[in-house]
């Protein structure tokens, strides 16, 4: 098994998508050119909304055209899977797919075709029919528990019903979020949520929410470790990793090209994964205010210190071991 670790200047989610490219397109590449298949079922799980969603499956789309165009292979028909939470703004990703169908095209009239499907749903449960699968890519979403538990770990879930969808020899490359240290409450892990914290404490002293509010809410994220990860790999069993690498990524510079300050930046991308979660337990009203006071906490935080996220990168491939149930 090959570990390499890979330095990043700037991150933020596209760049992580960008970091993990070489090992997304190693993985695909194999997969391709073990049989030359005509069809390809591929899936990105969180796939999120905005410019992003359609960013992991088209890079997949490319290596495949273009190593097929080398070797003076015909076009192949994908069949893309979109999945994320049945809350996620889908019809966003909708409206902007003839302007993509448009694109790719253009760039090639006799080039492979692309049907595109949202897959609204929870990953760590059943998504798609039995050995349907070929190729899955997830990137910054597997740090997202499926609910509050008392043992902090990555859930076997989503590889479970992963083996069970992906026909043996297909492959999946996971970009977690995870952690260099054992330690769980390391400041690195944890300033988000400290800032937001005091973001939230904040409106309780300007009366804007109540106490209690922030007591009984609790953000199902968990920085899984290197350890805790390959746990679960093991313990599934009918993953083999073909190849594993960590990736540091630096937040943000202090003040970017456009003259915007890093913590609010920071607390617009932040906004972005937060507010549909939020929303329901704060309400929408309180969400500008929120999220301008957790600005000014970044802006203090990153004032003094220049966190760095660990990020893993982990290609799976699908034994041939039988699934246990679940
Ligand atoms: C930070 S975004 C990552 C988006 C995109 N993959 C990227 O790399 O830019 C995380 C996404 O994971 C989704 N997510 C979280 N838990 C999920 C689950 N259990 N099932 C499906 N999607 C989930 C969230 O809704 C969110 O859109």
């Amino acid at each position: 098994m090959e570990v390499q670790a890979i330095r990043m200047k700037e991150g933020d989610d596209k760049n992580i998508i960008l970091a993990s490219r070489e090992i997304v397109k190693e993985a695909i590449l194999d997969l391709y050119c073990s049989n030359f298949p005509e069809r390809l079922n591929i899936a990105d799980m969180g796939c999120s909304t905005g410019p992003n969603a359609m960013l992991a499956i088209s890079e997949v789309m490319n290596v495949i055209d273009q190593k097929r165009r080398e070797l003076g292979i015909g076009p192949v028909q994908f069949q893309c899977f979109l999945n994320d939470l049945p809350w996620n703004d889908f019809n966003t990703i909708f409206t902007a797919l003839p302007e993509f169908h448009e694109k790719r095209l253009n760039k090639d009239p006799k080039g492979s075709s692309c049907f595109v499907e949202g897959m609204p749903g929870s990953f760590y449960g059943r998504l798609f029919p039995d050995k349907s699968i070929d190729f899955v890519v997830s990137s910054s979403s597997l740090h997202w528990l499926s609910q509050i538990k008392c043992d902090f770990i990555p859930d076997i879930h989503v590889l479970k019903s992963r083996s069970k969808e992906i026909v043996t020899g297909g492959r999946m490359v996971l970009t977690i979020i995870g952690r260099k240290v054992d330690d769980p409450t390391e400041e690195d892990n944890c300033f988000q949520w400290d800032c937001m914290a005091n973001a939230l404490m904040d409106l309780v002293s300007e009366r804007f929410l109540e106490e209690e509010m922030i007591d009984s809410y609790n953000i199902l994220f968990y920085p899984s470790s290197l350890t805790e990860v390959m746990n679960v790999i093991r313990g599934d069993g009918t993953f083999t990793v073909d190849r594993l690498e960590i990736i540091e990524v630096e937040g943000p510079p202090t003040v970017g090209t456009d003259g915007v300050r890093k913590g609010d930046q920071w607390a617009m991308n932040l906004r972005a994964v937060l507010e549909p979660i939020f929303i329901d337990h704060f309400g929408r009203e309180t969400m500008d205010a929120l999220f301008s006071r957790a600005a000014y906490h970044f802006n203090e935080f990153f004032s003094i210190r220049n966190p760095k996220f660990t990020c893993f990168v982990v290609s799976l491939v699908r034994n041939d071991r039988k699934s246990s149930d679940f």
